[in-house]
């Protein structure tokens, strides 16, 4: 068996796509910066195969401590999601973003993509397959100045997600980024949780493509 790693999994988005994974023969591996978050969700979404593991993506020693943990407890990482809920810091408008609220920013969509994927990646050359998936906001897509800290990391984030698409796909890993404008939410037929986590799966499965929009940015 192999395993989805879902890097900032919480009773949302996280809690779907572990869900729909799990239903297709996934271990999963729920990573958060709460133990007990992530073990209560580990329950929720249930059977043996699914397990919570702390560590905060701004924290690379952490991250990858985690990611290592898993890979050993649950099998091989063969699907990569980085999807952690930015913070409100890196929400604030253009103008009052300061140079604290921008590095937050930078560890959380750059640094930490960056420090996951270089952890996974040895682990999916040797399966000879791999999913790298990114969920962002439509500011990953088009910059709001009303969000600046997320719509300038976002723009690092989705380079290098674009890139390694372009360079992982003769090594049979594919990277795409969902772009999810506006709030998910609950019985939305574009933004449910679990349409979205269908989409998430259809990207592993298709692998055509880079980037998908939840729905039409506004
Ligand atoms: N929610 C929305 O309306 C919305 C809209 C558009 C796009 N998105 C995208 O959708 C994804 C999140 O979906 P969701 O809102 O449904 O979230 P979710 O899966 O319910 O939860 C995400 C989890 O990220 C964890 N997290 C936050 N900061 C972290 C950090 N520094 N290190 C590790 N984990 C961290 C939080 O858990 P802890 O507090 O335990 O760390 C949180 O529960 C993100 O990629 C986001 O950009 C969300």
């Amino acid at each position: 068996m192999t395993t989805l790693a879902i890097v900032g999994a919480g009773r949302g988005l996280g809690a779907a796509v572990a869900r729909r994974f799990a239903a297709e023969g996934f271990s999963v591996a729920l990573i958060s910066r709460s133990q007990e978050h992530v073990d209560e969700l580990a329950k929720e979404v249930g059977g043996a195969d699914c397990a919570g593991y702390a560590a905060d993506v701004r924290d690379p020693t952490a991250l990858t401590g985690a990611l290592d943990a898993a890979a050993r407890d649950l099998g091989p990482i063969e699907v990569l999601q980085y999807s952690p809920l930015p913070h409100r810091d890196f929400l604030r408008p253009l103008l009052d973003t300061t140079v604290a609220d921008l590095t937050g920013a930078v560890e959380f969509s750059i640094y930490g993509p960056v420090t996951a994927v270089r952890q996974v990646l040895p682990g999916m050359r040797t399966l000879g397959r791999g999913t790298i998936l990114f969920a962002n906001g439509g500011s990953g897509a088009r910059p709001n100045p009303r969000v600046a800290g997320t719509s300038i990391a976002f723009a690092g984030e989705g380079a290098y997600a674009s890139m390694l698409h372009t360079e992982l796909a003769p090594e049979n890993i594919h990277v795409g980024q969902l772009i999810i404008p506006g709030a998910i939410t609950a019985g939305d037929p574009h933004t449910d949780p679990d349409t979205l986590a269908a989409t998430l799966w259809h990207l592993h499965t298709d692998r055509t493509g880079f980037r998908v929009f939840a729905r039409d940015l506004d």
